[in-house]
């Protein structure tokens, strides 16, 4: 059964049955040894999922949650393996949406959840976005408004001291950190795809500080994705597009106006957002939906570090990490 949280819709069954995660998997197309995110409505349910609580994932767990984070952590042998595809962690999470608080507590047990697309395809961040991926696979979609944040939890291990990011979201570098200094553990290192390298190579290189996830062609829709960083590199791409077809149907997504573009109003689509939340919120509603509309191209602003705010950092990584997975052809 799908359901809205407040990062994207998930697509939950009986985290305790096998049969459920198979389903999910069968209805996903997904390969089986990506392991399913299982969700709790409390954090007194934590030991249903899994086993002892490292220190810090608890301070996490207690500041954070509700919230979008997903904390990798050691198995309960109640979950079966096929939730896990095969691993001896989970990734637990605690939504903070009214629906999905509600649907957890009806069902009374632990509920397994990846994101409710097909894979490889952008999360639905709307009721009629998992209808039409979908319908006819699944046994029914709990209606929600659209989702509030629109990107997926940051995904976070604690290991060895240190505290990995595996999957940029909302949740940011800068919180965490704020989190660690009020409980008085500013000292712990703490490793995020961007910064894993050069500094510190050895340790994000390593594979178990990957989601497995990020093996697979993720969140792309089924038409042409590029992105660009400055009006210098969208007026290139442009070029360099039209003079190949001086007739295409392209979006721009981006978070700015632009006011020196060749654009003739035709057949192209400029979206402007207010701020990087307000784009994070649409990215996946407005490239399915151009999709939809036999768009040929989305063209997605990068948002590069000096362009925003720190405040802004959590949201500003995910969206980084996301719109580079969705131009992973380039
Ligand atoms: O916001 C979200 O996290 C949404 C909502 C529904 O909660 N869920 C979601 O699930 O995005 P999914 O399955 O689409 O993405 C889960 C990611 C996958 O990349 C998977 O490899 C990784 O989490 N993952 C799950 N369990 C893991 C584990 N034990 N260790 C490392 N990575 C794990
Ligand atoms: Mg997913």
């Amino acid at each position: 059964m799908a359901f809205p949280t407040e990062t994207v819709y998930g697509l939950g069954g009986n985290a305790y049955l096998h049969d459920s995660a198979r389903a999910i998997f069968a209805a996903k197309g997904r390969p089986s040894d990506n392991p399913l995110i299982v969700h709790i409505p409390s954090l007194d349910r934590i030991s249903q999922v899994c086993g002892a609580v490292d220190p810090v994932s608890q301070i996490l767990a207690e500041a954070l949650w509700p919230g979008p984070l997903t904390l990798v952590l050691p198995k309960s042998p109640s979950i079966p393996g096929s939730v896990t595809g095969g691993l001896a962690t989970v990734g637990v999470r605690i939504p903070d949406d009214p629906t999905a608080m509600e649907l957890l507590r009806f069902a009374d047990v632990p509920v397994a959840a990846p994101s409710a697309n097909t894979s490889g395809r952008p999360s639905p961040t709307a009721f009629w976005m998992v209808q039409r991926d979908l319908s006819g696979r699944i046994d029914g979609i709990v209606k929600g408004p659209d989702t509030r944040i629109g990107l997926e939890s940051t995904i976070l291990r604690v290991d060895q001291g240190s505290i990995f990011i595996l999957r940029p979201g909302a949740i940011g570098v800068d919180q965490i950190r704020q989190v660690l200094d009020e409980a008085g553990m500013s000292a712990i290192p703490l490793y995020s795809p961007s910064d894993g390298t050069p500094e510190h190579p050895e340790r994000m290189d390593a594979s178990h500080h990957q989601v497995p996830g990020s093996r697979y062609r993720h969140y792309s829709p089924s038409i042409r994705v590029r992105r660009f960083t400055d009006s210098a590199s969208l007026a290139a791409l442009l070029q360099d597009e039209l003079n190949e077809n001086p007739d295409l149907r392209f979006a721009i997504l981006t978070t700015q106006r632009f006011s020196t573009l060749p654009l003739d109003g035709q057949s192209q689509r400029v979206v402007v957002y207010a701020d990087l939340d307000h784009y994070a919120r649409q990215l996946y509603r407005d490239m399915v939906q151009l999709e939809s509309e036999d768009y040929q191209l989305i063209i997605l602003h990068y948002p590069s570090s000096t362009v925003f705010s720190p405040q802004e950092g959590g949201i500003q990584s995910a969206l980084q990490d996301r719109i580079r997975r969705a131009c992973a052809d380039e």
